[in-house]
């Protein structure tokens, strides 16, 4: 019996053996609706072509007959559209593999595609703490890098999207300092055109640096109200008067330029929702964040989660969208063994990296040799230059796989407040902890305000 993974690799060998047919099209879309049902959608000048019309439904029977129940009735099968951006109707897609015109669409429960990949900001740096797995210290480590880029003078705008499971802020702020609102209530206030009337109660300053400021958006305010029913609408897309239909992501994107606009941070950071998430979806891929660091703990299941992510960018012809701005953080990195526990993350992921995200670099041999030309009577070579792909080796530190780590520290073990360590630790311990991380971090702010 087919099931849901076999519809691509089976649609591929159908329109393989069509091929020709196929290329008549000017589009096709092959839309998986939200129950995983194939259907076809195609342009309506095919449908008036009797000949077109008869190949495209016999094409469609071919497919049906093997995708069984992933598949309607062949003359439920073809719908016809004018054009594509009817036919998508708003959902993205991407090109089948093998095939420049026909394109995959898929319906899904969540707006969370993971493909939908919005451009670098070219604003303050937006920073993302993302992991696979929760309980890896990201928050922790987040606050840190807060803590120390404000001791130097940095404004830091920090976050706390980890709706479903907030925490960062109380981390950070005593509870006398709490703002009134949080992030839910502004979702919750602007899909009625209230949001003003939370915006300036729902940012707080931190006590605990010296020189910087550290500005803090939590999830929810101090009186978390009826957080349960707030949280259920967060996700709720909004049609505005001009007709315009705004997802969910796109609204907190709004949240996040009237924030970065009213503060003026050099730098934004942002706790995410850990998984494969929408939230978090929405956090790495919607947000135009510069650097998304990705929290690693050694583990297959670490690993798994990373791959899934990266197997869906590359299947999407989406990686180079992405890949840049990726880095991987070695998370709590155990006292014991230091070196060889960081050495398994790197091999790890450099694995996943490399099977997903980098290049295939053409090995010299098979660099290819130019034509041979005429010139006043003469033969000439010419060699191409070798075409260069993005690829790094294990050991290159520069590399997005390469870990920062974070290093296991007993005052940072345990459930004791973030505030409470934070306001008694010193500048070294936090160097020594978490110093390659923060290095890395203010590397890629000098770096973005020297360029
Ligand atoms: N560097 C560290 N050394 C020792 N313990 C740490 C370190 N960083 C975090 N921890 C501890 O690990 C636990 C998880 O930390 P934290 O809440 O920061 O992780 P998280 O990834 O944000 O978790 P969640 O997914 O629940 O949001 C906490 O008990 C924290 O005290
Ligand atoms: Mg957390």
């Amino acid at each position: 019996m087919t099931t849901f993974d076999q519809i691509l690799p089976i649609t591929t060998e159908v329109l393989e053996a069509h091929r020709n047919t196929v290329a008549l099209l000017d589009w096709l879309i092959i839309n998986r609706d939200l129950n995983g049902r194939v259907r076809f959608i195609a342009p309506q000048q095919s449908c008036e072509d009797e000949g077109q019309r008869t190949a495209v439904e016999a094409i469609y029977q071919a497919l049906a007959e093997r995708l069984g129940p992933h598949a309607y009735r062949t003359d439920a099968g073809v719908l016809y559209e004018t054009t594509q951006e009817q036919a998508r109707h708003g959902a993205s897609g991407y090109a089948l593999n093998g095939f420049d015109q026909v394109w995959v669409v898929d319906r899904l429960a969540t707006e969370a595609n993971w493909v939908r990949i919005a451009p670098e900001t070219d604003g303050a740096l937006r920073i993302v703490f993302f992991s696979i797995k929760g309980g890896v210290g990201r928050s922790t480590a987040l606050a840190a890098t807060a803590w120390q880029l404000a001791q130097t003078g940095k404004r830091v705008l920090v976050l706390d999207l980890d709706l479903e499971s907030p925490g960062l802020s109380s981390a950070l702020l005593p509870s006398e300092r709490q703002p009134k609102y949080g992030i839910t209530d502004w979702l919750i206030e602007d899909l009625l055109d209230n949001g003003d009337a939370v915006f300036d109660s729902m940012v707080a300053t931190s006590n605990l640096s010296h020189d910087g400021d550290i500005y803090i958006v939590p999830a929810h305010g101090a009186e978390y109200g009826e957080y349960i029913a707030k949280l259920g609408r967060v996700w709720m897309p909004k049609l505005r008067a001009d007709g315009v239909r705004e997802i969910w992501s796109a609204r907190l994107n709004r949240l996040l330029c009237a924030l970065e606009l009213r503060i003026q941070p050099d730098v934004v950071l942002i706790d995410s929702r850990s998984g494969i998430d929408e939230l978090a979806s929405a956090c790495i891929t919607d947000m135009g964040a510069n650097l998304i660091l990705l929290f690693a703990m050694e583990g297959e299941q670490t690993w798994n989660g990373y791959r899934m992510l990266f197997e869906q960018w590359q299947r999407s012809h989406v990686t180079e969208e992405i890949r840049e701005r990726l880095r991987i953080v070695g998370a709590i990195v155990p006292d014991m063994d230091r070196m060889t526990y960081l050495e398994g993350v790197r091999e790890s992921a450099y694995s996943v990296f490399a099977e997903t995200l980098y290049d295939e670099i053409a090995p010299a041999d098979q660099a290819v040799i130019g034509l041979t030309e005429v010139e006043d009577g003469k033969l000439l070579w010419r060699v191409d230059d070798l075409v260069e792909g993005w690829n790094f080796d294990e050991a290159d530190e520069g590399a997005p796989h390469y870990p920062w780590e974070v290093n296991w520290h007993r005052s940072f073990a345990g459930l004791r407040s973030l505030q409470g360590r934070l306001t008694s630790i010193d500048a070294q311990e936090v160097q020594a902890v978490f110093g390659r991380l923060i290095s890395g971090v203010r590397n890629a702010i000098d770096s973005r305000s020297t360029s």
